[in-house]
């Protein structure tokens, strides 16, 4: 358990914790609370960034490092026009809801090949909903040059393990680890804390 007044000092810090082998700890929603994170929160106060991608804006609304979440986080995220996630794939379920633009996902639902191949495009639109199968490669792309791309996105088993592809040739085996990832990296919490 960490001491309490380690928790306040974080606020909005990691309410999670990994240890030696990586795993991580939820903590229950008594400690979050008393970590000083209400339970009704302003998502317009929230914290947001772009984590060093250019045009993005991520908010994770309920997290696992953040908030203790076990099954599913929810993000909100903005794309400026022309900006995209990476090629990528992760081992959870994730879906989509377009609450604003639009753009174009790519998809290559080929993943028992060596490589994702050629993707599928899809127009994706205001009040459009899909979902990435588990591993599928894909990347969401704000195609729209003159109007912003907002989603809520919900994945399953977080925090997310992501596996980045530099370009839709590149072997599945090739495919770089980014974990944690940008915004659950910002709330590593060192296991000396737990102390
Ligand atoms: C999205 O679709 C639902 C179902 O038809 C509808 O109730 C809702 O008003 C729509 N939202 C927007 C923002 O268009």
């Amino acid at each position: 358990m960490m001491p309490e007044g380690g928790l306040r000092r974080r606020q909005h810090s990691s309410l999670r914790a990994w240890d030696d082998v990586g795993m991580l700890k939820g903590l229950s929603v008594q400690t979050v609370l008393q970590a000083g994170i209400p339970l009704v929160r302003n998502i317009s106060e929230l914290p947001q960034s772009d984590y060093g991608r250019g045009g993005l804006s991520h908010i994770t609304i309920a997290g696992s490092v953040l908030h203790g979440m076990k099954e599913v986080e929810i993000w909100l995220q903005t794309f400026s026009p022309g900006s995209r996630t990476p090629i990528h794939r992760h081992s959870c379920e994730e879906v989509f809801v377009v609450l604003k633009g639009s753009g174009t996902i790519f998809l290559a639902s080929n993943s028992h090949e060596k490589q994702p191949g050629k993707p599928q495009e899809y127009p994706i639109f205001s009040n459009s909903t899909f979902h990435i199968p588990m591993n599928d490669v894909h990347q969401v792309w704000n195609t729209n040059e003159n109007e912003d791309l907002q989603v809520l996105v919900v994945i399953s088993r977080p925090p997310v393990k992501v596996f980045i592809y530099e370009d839709w040739s590149m072997p599945h085996t090739a495919a770089k680890l980014k974990f944690p990832y940008y915004w659950d990296e910002d709330c590593f919490y060192s296991p000396k804390d737990e102390l």
